[in-house]
């Protein structure tokens, strides 16, 4: 956490003891009528950041409109990502170590154009389009799976029997892990990635009991031992090239310059996070709300036209990425507030998801919703997300062969939720998937 800046001035809370930061919050539910409140009442609002919600930074703006999610998304130059992006606490405050460690989520035009480009190939449209029957035998398999165990137990988890495992085999073979590596990978990821949940990372983000490293996710022992993993698997690559992304990252130049070490290890984190901790959880979430609206998946079946806007509205309604990070880089406004050179301001993509302002009666889910303008790959600008294309194939390829096997699928317990203000996520489903 970094401690509250003395030179700003104190500003009160715009809304006092409604919350939207606290960890806890979220492991109970998404806090639709906290969101709703902060959009209707004051869409730009100033959020202390205090122990009781786990924080103590100098607080930021708080975004929960549409509007204005898409504006700072699309103005990089006013709202930048490398004067400070991506978390809500600073992380580093040490400027070298804060160079060496940016992901090109952090950074602005143009160091981040050149970066992008290194990956863009991989997950364009175009070339996404040709990994569809990989997904369609991935998603058989797993589905298959799911279905032969509630046969035998009952009950399956949504989780980690089914969602977890596609975007895991989707991502490994593009990154160039070989199998036998991924489990132990993305077990370092989840303990990365989950760090305010107990029940994934033995030091938790917000509770000073732990040890150090928890603040400083890229510089903690897990991250160390993945950046050590990297490393041997890209030195055997260097000047041989072999079409992974792996490969791509150890023989890249930018500026005629090579990625150092840690660059590489940072930007393969962000790739394997990136790629499979938010898909898991639009498809698990994905499965729940079927369960809870079975007319939907019946639906589907009879008009399986709809596969493109369901795919949108299970996007929409999921959303797993909770918000995002940027600074002010000059004095100036949103929605007639003034905002300060040096402020950071929070987009909330949930909430802008159930804006009534773009979306007609938000909270139904409805899979013909058209058109559909949700930010959940985030309100565009240069930082929209690179794998886009990959998670819509994997949610439409679920959703098609969901509609294809599967009746019904029946929640048999109760769905526990991730402890984050940063991922919307599930980490258990207890469900039965009713063959057809
Ligand atoms: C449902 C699944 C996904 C969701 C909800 C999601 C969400 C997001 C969001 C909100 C952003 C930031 C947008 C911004 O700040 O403007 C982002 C960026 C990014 N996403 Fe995704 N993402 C998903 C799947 C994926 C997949 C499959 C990959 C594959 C590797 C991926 C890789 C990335 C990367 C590398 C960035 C940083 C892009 C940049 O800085 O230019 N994402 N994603």
């Amino acid at each position: 956490m970094s401690p509250a800046d003395p030179s700003r001035p104190a500003r009160p809370d715009s809304l006092p003891g409604v919350d939207v930061l606290g960890h806890d919050v979220y492991e109970r539910g998404v806090p639709h009528e906290a969101y709703d409140r902060f959009r209707t009442e004051a869409p730009v609002a100033w959020v202390n950041e205090t122990p009781a919600n786990g924080h103590d930074g100098s607080g930021f703006w708080s975004l929960t409109a549409h509007e204005h999610v898409v504006a700072v998304h699309k103005d990089w130059r006013t709202f930048s990502s490398e004067v400070g992006g991506t978390e809500i606490e600073e992380l580093e405050h040490d400027p070298e170590a804060l160079a060496a460690r940016r992901t090109m989520l952090e950074t602005d035009p143009p160091r981040h154009t050149k970066l992008r480009q290194l990956v863009n190939p991989t997950f364009s449209k175009l070339a996404v389009e040709t990994y569809a029957a990989h997904a369609d035998a991935l998603v058989a398999e797993v589905i298959d799976d799911a279905l032969a165990e509630t046969r035998t137990a009952g009950v399956v988890d949504g989780v980690h029997a089914v969602a977890r495992e596609l975007p895991i085999r989707m991502i490994t073979g593009l990154l160039g892990v070989p199998d036998d590596d991924a489990p132990q990978l993305f077990h370092w990821a989840d303990q990365i990635v989950y760090n305010a949940d107990p029940d994934y990372s033995p030091a938790v983000s917000d509770r000073t009991d732990t040890d150090p490293y928890r603040l400083l996710p890229f510089r903690s022992p897990v991250s160390a031992k993945v950046f050590e993993y990297v490393q041997r698997l890209a030195t055997a690559r260097r000047g041989v090239p072999s079409g992974d992304l792996l490969s791509v990252l150890s023989n890249a130049l930018i500026d005629g310059e090579p990625l150092t070490e840690r660059e590489q290890g940072t930007f393969f984190l962000l790739l394997l996070i990136a790629g499979n901790e938010t898909t898991r959880h639009a498809l698990a979430q994905g499965l729940l709300v079927l369960a809870e609206h079975p007319d939907a998946l019946a639906r589907l079946r009879a008009e399986p036209e709809l596969l493109d806007t369901a795919t949108e509205e299970v996007l929409r309604w999921t959303c797993p990425q909770l918000h995002f990070r940027r600074t002010a880089t000059v004095h100036t406004e949103l929605g007639g507030v003034p905002i300060a050179a040096g402020d950071k301001i929070v987009t909330w993509y949930l909430a802008a998801n159930f804006d009534p302002a773009v979306f007609a009666s938000p909270k139904v889910f409805d899979i013909a919703r058209s058109p559909n303008r949700h930010v959940t790959f985030g309100g565009g600008g240069p930082h929209l997300c690179l794998g886009q294309w990959m998670a819509r194939l994997e949610v439409r390829t679920f959703l098609a062969e969901l509609a294809a096997k599967v009746e019904r699928v029946e929640l048999v317990g109760e769905p526990r939720r991730v402890r984050s203000n940063f991922i919307n996520g599930l980490k258990s489903l207890p469900v039965a998937l009713v063959p057809r």
